[in-house]
């Protein structure tokens, strides 16, 4: 089972269950007594959950798992009884993953485009038995709001799936773009790297460490902006076998301490980065082995060999994110600060970056909303199950976990026309 530093919270999870844990603050309102009394209710995660009065600490319940748990008030996030899987029309797959699909969906009544993060309840459940972690890790979070990273719209469940309506990110996965295009220029990499930096130190400013950081979590706004998205309501990897499992398949973006299942902090999150940038780089992702086994060796222990073709302000950045170890790995001591020094990034204008001014270096081709001239074709032609639309009863496994974002209006038309 991995290990966490006790102030490790992984933006996957939290985003995830954020609407599943939604369930737990509308009528019952839980947090782990586990976490309370590991973390302490003055730990900055509750700090930050609790930052005006979102989540209060109120009476005990009994939750699966043994855990006790603590109540909380949430009056911002509401029940929609307005809101159903009927609403959307389901046009085609965007995306799939051990959870379910993604696909694109329109709001039959505003016209708005949204993903839609579909997921079986069963498979849920099932990792709900499989791991504790999960229960002691039940953690609210009111939607972030960053630039770069994809915003939740609404929840609501039928009685076999949950449905989690996001951002839609038209410009689709740059790992897609990577694919197609073998690498890029170091300049375009500085744009993508900049602006997943700066979504990183943001949640790092939140106590939030986003952990799992690869290019199929990175992806395109229609304008060419970066979104950072979950990619997976409860990642595996960090419960029980699964852990292991999911490690040894996909270890290239995983930071050595992650990998021998050490203690580890947000500077994951910088070696992630130092990952991606090297894969965008160099099109091979770095300590790359054809043979996992081996490539699981390289992270581990054997020094970084970059290859020369990229200039040596990218290399160096690239040495000291890959740094084995994370107490030196830059952003050890100042997170993101330290990055902005570094001489890779010196032509990057940090607030124009994030007040989105920089004009993106590639502009997604698209000949309208419904344009998937950037998504996989292994995605969309999947079929789309008919019964997605249907609305068959919500079951009571996941009570409560319908909602709307406190502002629909506002954060509806952020999507609209994507
Ligand atoms: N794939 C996964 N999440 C997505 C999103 N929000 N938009 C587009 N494609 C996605």
């Amino acid at each position: 089972m991995v290990k966490k530093v006790k102030s490790s919270v992984t933006y996957a999870k939290m985003r995830g269950i954020v609407s599943y844990f939604t369930a737990l603050i509308k009528e019952k309102k839980f947090v782990s007594n586990d976490l309370m009394q590991k973390f302490g209710s003055s730990h900055p995660i509750y700090r930050h959950l609790d930052s005006d009065g979102f989540l209060r600490p109120d009476d005990g319940l009994p939750v699966e798992g043994g855990a006790t748990a603590l109540c909380f008030s949430n009056p911002a996030i509401q029940e929609s009884s307005r809101v159903s899987a009927a609403d959307f029309d389901y046009l085609k797959v965007i995306g799939t993953g051990s959870f379910g699909k993604v696909l694109l969906a329109r709001h039959r009544e505003t016209d708005e485009y949204y993903a839609v993060k579909v997921i079986q309840k069963h498979t849920i459940l099932k990792r709900k038995e499989e791991g504790h972690i999960m229960c002691e890790r039940r953690v609210l979070l009111r939607t972030l709001n960053h630039p770069f990273l994809v915003r939740l719209h609404f929840s609501f469940q039928t009685r076999d799936r949950l449905y989690l309506v996001l951002d839609y990110a038209s410009g689709g996965e740059l790992f897609y773009h990577l694919q197609r295009e073998g690498s890029f220029v170091e300049s375009r990499a500085r744009f993508y790297a900049a602006e997943m930096a700066s979504a990183l130190g943001y949640l790092h400013s939140l106590n939030i460490v986003y952990r799992d950081l690869k290019p199929e979590n990175v992806l395109l706004d229609s304008a060419g902006h970066v979104l950072l998205t979950d990619f997976g309501l409860c990642k595996e990897g960090v419960v029980g076998d699964a852990t292991i499992r999911t490690f040894c398949g996909t270890p290239e973006y995983l930071a050595p301490e992650v990998l021998q299942q050490r203690e580890y902090d947000r500077t994951v999150d910088w070696w992630g980065l130092g990952a991606v940038l090297h894969e965008m780089l160099y099109g091979l992702p770095a300590f790359f082995s054809p043979d996992r086994a081996e490539m699981f060796k390289n992270i581990m222990s054997q020094p970084l060999v970059l290859r020369p073709g990229v200039s040596a302000a990218a290399r160096d950045l690239l040495k000291r994110l890959l740094h084995k170890d994370r107490t030196k790995r830059l952003g050890a001591k100042h997170d993101l600060a330290e990055l902005k020094c570094h001489s890779f990034f010196s032509s990057i204008q940090w607030e124009e970056l994030v007040a989105k001014r920089i004009l993106p270096p590639f502009i997604p081709s698209l000949s309208g909303p419904t344009d998937l001239a950037n998504f996989d074709p292994e995605f969309t032609q999947l079929p789309v199950p008919p019964s997605l639309g249907m609305c068959e009863g919500t079951g009571m496994t996941f009570p409560g976990f319908s909602y709307m974002s406190e502002n629909v209006d506002t954060a509806s038309s952020h999507a609209k026309g994507h």
